[in-house]
Parts: C-alpha cells; sequence; structure tokens
C-alpha cells in the first residue's frame, strides 16, 4: 500500500479527539516527510489542520522522559559531571544498578552506554569455537553486528594457518600435498564458527537445528521490534530443554510495555541466562544494561561441583559468580570506552522511580496499543502481529 494512502486511512479511522482525549499527541517524521514540513512547521501544521498527528520517532512509551524530577536529578548533575575513562573506575551509580538489577531479577548488573554496547559484548563473550549461536531472524541489528565481531575474532587463529603455509611453502612441499594438510582443519575452523538464523519465534525450526547443529547459545528478543510482536515462549523451552543458553534482548519490553510484568523473562515457563537491554527506549535514558541472571551462575556452580565431585561451598560461591563476572567486566568496551554519565544515570533513576509509584502508566501504554492496533486492524491493513 503507498504510504501516503496508508497514512489517510489511519488518519480517517483513528478517532484524534480520543487521542486528544487521552493527551496522546504526537507527531510523525515520515508523515512530514511526505509532506514536506519540518520539526519547526508543528505547531503551523497543527493550526492549519486542526487535529495533532502521530509522532513515530521517540521511544518515550510511557511519556514520562520530560517529567519534572528526571529534569531536576539530570540537572543537579551537570555541575558534577566528569567524563570518567572507563566503567570500572565508576563505582558509584549504585541506585541505579540495585533497581534494574531487581526489575530484571539479575544477579550482576553491567550497566552500560547504550543498548548496542550490551549486544556487542553479550554476543562477543558468549561465542566462542565449536559453540553454535541460533538466532532469531528478527533479532536486532546489533545483535548481528556482534556476531561478525565474534566471527572475526575467531577466523583471527586463521593467521596461525598462514604461518604453517609459509613455513610448508619454504619446505618445498608439492602444492598438493599443501593443500591436503592445510584444508582440511581450515575447514573444521570455518565450519566451528557456526552461526545459524531461525525463522521467527519459529519452534520447530529451532528444535531441527539444535538437532543438527547442537547445544549452544540462543539469542532472541522479548518484544521484537520489527514487528512489534511478542517472543513466543516455546522458543525458551526449547532453548533449556537442549541445555542451551538463552539471551533475551528486552530492549522494547523493559520496564513492563508489554506485559503486566517488568520484563518478558518474567512470564516465561524457561528463564534467561542473559538479559540486555537498551534503556533509550522505555527508560528515556541514554544508557544500556546487561543483566547476568542466576541460571547463568548456576551453569557454572554444576560444572565446577561435577569438576570437583562434590557440593561447592558458599564461599567457592562467591568466588565462582565474582570470577565470572569479572570475565565480563574485562570486555574491551568495559575496560577502554567511557562510563555511562552520571547525568543520564540520575535521570533513570527519577523515571524508574516515578513508574514504581505510577503503575497505571503502563495499563495507560497497553490500552493505548490496544486501540491503535485495533484500528490499523479495523482499515485492513495487516499487523503481523
Ligand atoms: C532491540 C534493540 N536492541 C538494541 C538496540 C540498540 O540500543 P541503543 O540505541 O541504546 O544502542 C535497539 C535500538 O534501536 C533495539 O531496538
Amino acid at each position: 500500500m503507498n504510504k501516503n494512502l496508508l497514512f489517510d486511512e489511519i488518519d480517517k479511522l483513528i478517532s484524534l479527539s480520543w487521542m486528544q482525549e487521552k493527551q496522546f499527541v504526537k507527531y510523525g517524521e515520515m508523515r512530514y516527510a511526505l509532506l514536506g514540513y519540518n520539526d519547526l512547521d508543528i505547531a503551523k501544521w497543527e493550526s492549519e489542520h486542526g487535529k495533532p498527528v502521530l509522532d513515530t520517532r521517540p521511544n518515550d512509551y510511557f511519556s514520562i522522559q520530560k517529567i519534572s524530577k528526571a529534569l531536576e536529578a539530570k540537572i543537579s548533575q551537570v555541575p558534577k559531571e566528569i567524563h570518567v575513562s572507563s566503567p570500572l573506575f565508576q563505582d558509584w551509580q549504585v541506585g541505579v544498578k540495585h533497581s534494574l538489577k531487581q526489575i530484571m531479577g539479575s544477579e550482576c548488573i553491567m550497566l552500560l552506554k547504550s543498548g548496542t554496547e550490551a549486544n556487542l559484548i553479550a554476543t562477543d563473550m558468549l561465542s566462542h569455537k565449536n559453540i553454535p549461536v541460533y538466532f532469531d531472524k528478527h533479532t536486532h541489528a546489533t545483535t548481528r553486528c556482534g556476531f561478525n565481531l565474534a566471527r572475526g575474532r575467531m577466523l583471527e587463529s586463521i593467521e596461525v594457518f598462514k604461518k604453517a603455509l609459509n613455513r610448508l611453502e619454504k619446505s618445498n612441499t608439492s602444492e598438493e600435498d599443501i593443500r591436503r594438510i592445510i584444508q582440511k582443519p581450515l575447514l573444521k575452523i570455518l565450519e566451528s564458527v557456526g552461526f545459524y538464523s531461525f525463522n521467527h519465534n519459529d519452534y520447530d525450526d529451532l528444535d531441527e537445528q539444535i538437532k543438527k547443529h547442537g547445544p549452544g547459545v540462543v539469542y532472541t528478543e522479548g518484544l521484537f521490534s520489527v514487528y512489534g510482536d511478542l517472543l513466543n515462549p516455546e522458543i525458551a523451552e526449547i532453548a533449556k530443554k537442549h541445555d542451551c543458553s538463552l539471551v533475551i534482548d528486552e530492549s522494547h519490553s523493559l520496564f513492563g510495555t508489554a506485559t503486566s510484568d517488568l520484563t518478558i523473562n518474567r512470564t516465561l515457563p524457561a528463564k534467561a541466562d542473559i538479559l540486555t537491554a537498551s534503556l533509550s527506549k522505555a527508560g528515556c535514558s541514554l544508557l544500556g544494561v546487561i543483566g547476568l541472571q542466576p541460571e547463568f551462575f548456576e551453569k557454572r556452580y554444576i560444572y565446577l561441583e561435577k569438576k570437583l565431585n562434590r557440593p561447592l561451598t558458599d564461599a567457592e560461591r562467591e568466588r565462582a559468580k565474582l570470577s565470572l563476572f569479572n570475565l565480563f567486566r574485562r570486555h574491551t568496551i568495559f575496560v577502554f570506552s567511557n562510563a555511562p554519565s552520571d547525568i543520564e544515570e540520575s535521570g533513570l533513576q527519577a523515571r524508574m522511580n516515578f513508574l514504581f509509584q505510577n503503575p497505571e502508566r503502563r495499563a495507560i501504554l497497553l490500552d493505548k496499543t490496544k486501540y491503535i492496533r485495533e484500528k490499523i486492524r479495523n482499515a485492513g491493513i495487516k499487523l503481523f502481529s
């Protein structure tokens, strides 16, 4: 359908007075591009047309970006702000980390500057030779970017083969023999870089692929950024059935945008090992987070207990937990890139407090979403979820 027609159709069918009533006044970037208006013309457009329009640009799902408490908190940090060279040196910001830990049900939290950083670290840390990676076809671009980073790291070992090749060439080995000697291990390396995409939310496809390539890491999203649909809980079940680790990007579902729970993970029959999220969506802050979940550490404890052939003591468990956490904290992005800003952190804390004190915001968002989706569907426009 032509975009112009689509917007006209939505306009006709969605009662804009309802939106005004609910103070859902937004304008759309695409619409402005289509009409040739720019940002400065909003008021003009609205007065000429006598109605507000839908804004598709911001991520402010709960309409909390500009609440006074967040603005005040951010302003109070301005005179104090220092750009810390690494999150390793920034051990304050404990309030936000504690709140996120509670919301996400995590054992350990890594606060980062963006969801991109969170996905790059999570994908890179969990991608190893011989461990297959499975990802939903609709998984966010930043996760794929991380896979490419991991692929690159794995392919580094090809350098070792190049050196061996040089040595063989110097030793007057015949070309045919060189090919024979090198080809097999080289192919093995290439095959070990196993990244497999499965059809979107398709339980059977994932099942088949894991049966073929073996247990590994499954990456998916809580609320998909592509079509706005929710994770099929059976994906989590199949991942766990095959003893895979499960990583869920909760960028769009964190704080309860789509369910009555604060994360999608809480609603699943089998829980994730790692959660990642951009806090720029419902949290309206230029931050990201990785949550290392109890299930992630539990795997490590089981492994160590098998190795030692006895249960771990509390102190040993604590040490094992810290060493695994520190492994993540040694990632290049965590060590060598700037720490998250205190200004953003204080804004996020104020918004989270506000959300806890005003849980009805979640119900309002779900209500609006339901209404608009119904109207769009009634207009004969196909929604993919
Ligand atoms: C699902 C998902 N993951 C990660 C990101 C990246 O987050 P950020 O913009 O904070 O880098 C986005 C942003 O669009 C996203 O939609």
